[in-house]
């Protein structure tokens, strides 16, 4: 009979189990050092090994010959245990089993010395099922083991378990497994099976199993059926994400400003029955894959794809440019989140496409602030990794006003944040007739980019100048202003500032306005992502 390739492949020692070393070290030196508890919590999501672990623990804890605290295979007890024929290992589903019989049948026995091992082990499996009783009884047993007895109990839903049962057990938790050491275990499987599975499509089945081995094995499984030969394709195919010539032809809607091109292919796709849902996660990963273009300069390490549509995307990024990309995941983000909570599938999808073929950009303010929030989010979250995190959040209104440097007016608003005692408006120009050169100020965008470095390479360049309380900066550009809109980016150029010169000043701009209004602030920030070594390619 056929066994199902995560049964076939159930790890029988701890060394087979990949991705919890901080278990498997445990359990080995319990069994090592003979400090053996008598209630086991084994927590974490599915598919990540508890059960497994669970069984070896067992076993080796029986083990006649346990080397290293992993058990031999090939004694009596591990052999029984692999035929399922040994008598003190007892199992239990609660998912079906979790009445108060059920445990009070298990707690008695529990009273018996074992047949054949030293331990008697009861593995609980869902133990979150139990009912109220069913816990109650099992508490019992809990609060006064018989020496010979262990109690391994494994979860995937800890809260439910109630808090008398927790505090009496050894927990441990289990972690969801990374796509790199899932993809590491479906090779060694593959081969096992005599077939072969190329590097990109184990990692892109480990990265859509979030985790669980059990369902990365599943998968794998199907492969294998289909073709001994596993390249990404195929695992496309099996996964029923192959030919995605319909994502293709609705961002070539986008960029034609056809709407009606992209309606009729929604009603398409709905008449094949495409979940609009899956859909809209489907395009919003393609425009992620366009971002990754558009800003990384080896994308293709990140974007899991088989060549021939990686390279159609390729040929597609020509037409956007970084800020529309984004603008086009924003507007899908946002209504995949409406989706989401209930709101009509195809209209949002309908809604949503007709205003990305719809929506040329241009420059009027609005847009032009829009985009300059979304490429300075971006800009934020490259900084601290170079993976780009699709949430952007607006600034809020209050926020731009403390620090409005598009005011024509030629004062500057001393904000609540910027100092107690300041309340009222200053003259730029009566600041501007005493200002004084600060000398050391490339010392403080040094120290600046401790705190920001996006915040000091947009200032790079700039002058400054001290007069009374405020330090003025002359930037080249009103972009680098932007970034200080917001409060909490505007005291880390403050602190710095304090670092050199031992005072928290309040800050305005030397300038009322940028004179050279011919650079687009695009341009500016694209400069600043450039700074940081970003490719960015405008179309
Ligand atoms: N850490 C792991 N290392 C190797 N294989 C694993 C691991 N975790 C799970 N597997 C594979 O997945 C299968 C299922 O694992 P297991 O039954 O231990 O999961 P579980 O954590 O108990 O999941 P559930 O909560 O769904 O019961 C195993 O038979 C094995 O093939
Ligand atoms: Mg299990
Ligand atoms: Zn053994």
């Amino acid at each position: 009979m056929y066994k199902a390739l995560y049964r076939k492949y159930r790890p029988q020692t701890f060394a087979d189990v990949i991705g919890q070393p901080h278990i498997t070290v445990t359990l080995k030196n319990e069994i090592k050092n003979n400090r053996i508890g008598h209630a086991y919590l084994f927590i974490g999501s599915r598919g990540t090994g508890k059960t497994t672990c669970a069984k070896i623990f067992a076993k080796a804890v029986n083990c006649f010959n346990s080397k290293d605290g992993d058990p031999c295979c090939d004694c009596d007890i591990c052999k029984n245990m692999v035929n399922g024929e040994a008598m003190d290992i007892v199992e239990l589903d609660a998912a079906s089993n979790n009445s108060v019989n059920d445990i009070r049948e298990i707690c008695e026995s529990a009273q018996f010395t074992p047949v054949k091992c030293k331990y008697r082990v009861y593995i609980i499996d869902e133990v979150h099922m139990l009912s109220q009783g069913a816990f109650n009884a099992l508490l019992k047993t809990l609060e006064e083991p018989p020496a010979h007895v262990i109690f391994i109990l494994a979860t995937t839903e800890v809260h439910k378990v109630p808090a008398t049962i927790l505090s009496r057990c050894q927990r441990f938790e289990f972690h969801r497994i990374s796509a790199e050491d899932i993809a590491y275990r479906l090779i060694y499987v593959a081969k096992c099976e005599g077939s072969d599975i190329k590097e990109d499509a184990a990692l892109y089945i480990g990265r859509i199993a979030d985790g669980a081995m059990r369902d990365a094995l599943a998968i794998l499984d199907k492969c294998i059926s289909t073709d001994k030969n596993i390249n990404l394709e195929l695992v496309m195919k099996v996964l029923g994400l192959a030919n995605i010539d319909y994502i293709f032809d609705l961002i070539q809607a986008i960029i034609d400003s056809k709407p009606e091109d992209a309606l009729m292919l929604i009603d398409k796709l709905n008449m094949e029955s495409k979940d609009m849902v899956r859909l809209c996660n489907e395009l919003i990963g393609h425009f992620r894959n366009l971002m990754l273009i558009k800003t990384v300069s080896a994308p293709k390490k990140l974007i899991l794809l088989p060549d021939n549509d990686y390279e159609r995307l390729l040929d597609l990024s020509k037409h956007f440019s970084l800020p529309k990309v984004i603008g086009i995941l924003d507007t899908l983000q946002e209504s995949f989140e409406r989706m989401s909570k209930g709101c009509n599938g195809r209209t949002e999808m309908e809604m949503s496409l007709v205003k990305l073929c719809c929506n040329k950009v241009d420059n009027n303010n609005l847009q032009l602030e829009q985009r300059l929030d979304k490429l300075e989010s971006l800009i934020e979250n490259m900084e601290s990794t170079v993976s780009v995190k699709k949430n952007t959040k607006n600034l809020k209104e209050n926020e731009k006003k403390e620090f409005n440097l598009n005011d024509k007016s030629d004062t500057i608003k001393s904000s609540e944040s910027e100092g107690p005692t300041f309340s009222t408006q200053v003259n730029l120009e009566d600041l501007k007739k005493q200002a004084i050169k600060m000398q050391n100020w490339n010392e403080v965008l040094e120290i600046l980019k401790n705190y920001s470095k996006t915040i000091a390479m947009a200032f790079k360049g700039s002058m400054a100048y001290i007069s009374g309380d405020f330090v003025l900066i002359d930037a080249k550009n009103e972009v680098a202003f932007e970034l200080l809109r917001k409060s909490a980016q505007r005291d880390k150029m403050r602190t710095a500032i304090k670092e050199v010169t031992g005072r928290l000043y309040k800050l305005g701009p030397y300038k009322p306005t940028i004179e050279d209004k011919d650079v687009d602030p695009l341009d500016a920030l694209a400069d600043i992502a450039r700074n940081f070594g970003i490719k960015v390619n405008e179309s």
